[in-house]
């Protein structure tokens, strides 16, 4: 049966909460794990929908794969199929990750289309284009993607667009290929600064992640590790907005204040107090926030996976705000149903103005991942009782969400 959130608005969140590792960090970690035949362990690894699927599409590849608690164990050495199941991949965007390491270890890769978030076209030609310049035939009917990479070489690469995806993917692509492949206007999202480390602690010799030009050196072969991916900015930033939107205090232990610059500027801006240290990054609510605009891009950027539970934000501060999204064409999904509960956006094409007022409960759906977190934020505020739908789509991101901030003083469950 369907599950839904049921959130009473109006209960200062207060109190602390761990990071786990970053969704968008481990599941190009985890297409990695197919470049050697060696175990690799991966810690602090949370409970997630996609993450449970891209560790199906691994076993159904051949690989063994266990989950003890946070900790995932894959050994890819029976890895035997370079075929992507159907169904899986068209659960998530990520399974396009795979086409880089299949490569890399079979020198074939037969994909299908990916699914994921429907939040804008998001199409693979930059992911294809980079595998061409690496010397791979890529031919598609029906659907299907096959990729002959019998002929692989090093390449120099450019990328029309910083895609986080094909950056990964490329680079996946060529660690195993001869020679050196220079990926340039690369994505620099932590997530590919962490994909570098994880490769390079299996043997790899990658460099420049986190700046525009990676470069890649190809070897011979990868040996096993043991891996803790980067924390979840974005889990963070979400708790961080959810604090900020109760007037509350909140400190999350773990939390990469580097990474998240371009929120924390935003939350400052918004009028909380934020503090980072070594240990994570804490935040205090003056309980009346101010507007705030944000203009989406790549990192260092606003992260468009922040645009939505900004507006959230947005909905509930004394004044107007502008929220442009750069990064993809279809973003503003959660803006018809914050509407529901009484906020004030009007939208033209990719800006959204809103007025800031007050929220009020109503049965609401999450569209997608992101839009999901947004209209907690907005139930954790808002007059009433909101219930929030699709909680499946924000499983897909977030771990026990409700359980999170029960414990820091909401009232939310989740019932059928
Ligand atoms: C990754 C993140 C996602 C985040 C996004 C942007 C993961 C698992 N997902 O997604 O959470 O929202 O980065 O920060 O890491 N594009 C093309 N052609 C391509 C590839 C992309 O036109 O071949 C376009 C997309 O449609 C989009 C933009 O480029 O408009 C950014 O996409 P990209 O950076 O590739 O995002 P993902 O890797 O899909």
């Amino acid at each position: 049966m369907a599950e839904f959130f049921r959130i009473t608005g109006g209960r200062r969140l207060s109190g602390r909460a761990e990071m786990p590792a970053a969704k968008n960090a481990v599941l190009p970690i985890l297409a990695a794990c197919l470049l050697t035949d060696d175990a690799v362990a991966l810690d602090n690894c949370p409970l997630l929908e996609d993450i449970e699927n891209m560790r199906r599409i691994l076993e159904k590849l051949g690989c063994r794969t266990e989950r003890a608690g946070r900790r995932l164990t894959v050994r890819a050495a029976g890895a035997a199929s370079h075929e992507m199941p159907d169904a899986l991949s068209k659960t998530l965007r990520s399974s396009i990750f795979m086409m880089g390491p299949l490569l890399g270890r079979f020198r074939r890769a037969t994909v299908t289309y990916p699914g994921g978030c429907e939040i804008g076209l998001r199409p693979i030609d930059l992911h294809l284009k980079g595998l061409r310049a690496l010397g791979v035939d890529i031919r598609e009917a029906h659907g299907r993607i096959e990729c002959d990479g019998s002929h692989m070489r090093a390449a120099d690469v450019l990328l029309d667009f910083p895609s986080v995806g094909a950056t990964e993917n490329i680079m996946m692509a060529a660690v195993l290929t001869p020679g050196e492949t220079v990926i340039r206007n690369a994505a620099r999202e932590p997530e590919i600064a962490d994909l570098q480390g994880f490769v390079n602690a299996m043997g790899g010799r990658v460099s420049g992640a986190g700046s525009g030009i990676i470069r890649v050196r190809g070897v011979d072969s990868l040996h096993g590790a043991a891996y803790r991916p980067i924390p979840d900015r974005i889990t963070a930033g979400t708790l961080l907005c959810a604090a900020a939107v109760t007037g509350g205090e909140i400190a999350l232990s773990g939390a990469c204040g580097d990474c998240m610059d371009a929120v924390l500027v935003k939350l400052r801006e918004a009028g909380c107090a934020v503090e980072e240290s070594e240990a994570g990054v804490s935040l205090s609510s003056p309980g009346h926030l101010k507007p705030v605009d944000v203009f989406t891009q790549p990192y260092p950027g606003f992260p468009t996976d922040m645009q939505a539970q900004m507006m959230a934000l947005c909905c509930l501060a004394n004044g107007t705000s502008i929220l442009v999204e750069n990064v993809f064409e279809n973003r503003f999904n959660h803006a018809a149903q914050l509407v529901r509960m009484g906020a004030d956006i009007t939208i033209h094409h990719r800006t959204a103005v809103v007025r800031g007022g007050r929220l009020t409960g109503a049965r609401v759906q999450a569209k997608d991942l992101r839009a999901g977190a947004a209209l907690v934020l907005a139930a954790l505020a808002a007059d009433g009782v909101t219930e929030v739908e699709q909680v499946h789509l924000i499983d897909r991101g977030y771990e026990k969400l409700e359980e999170t901030l029960t414990a820091l003083g909401a009232s939310a469950r989740r019932l059928n």
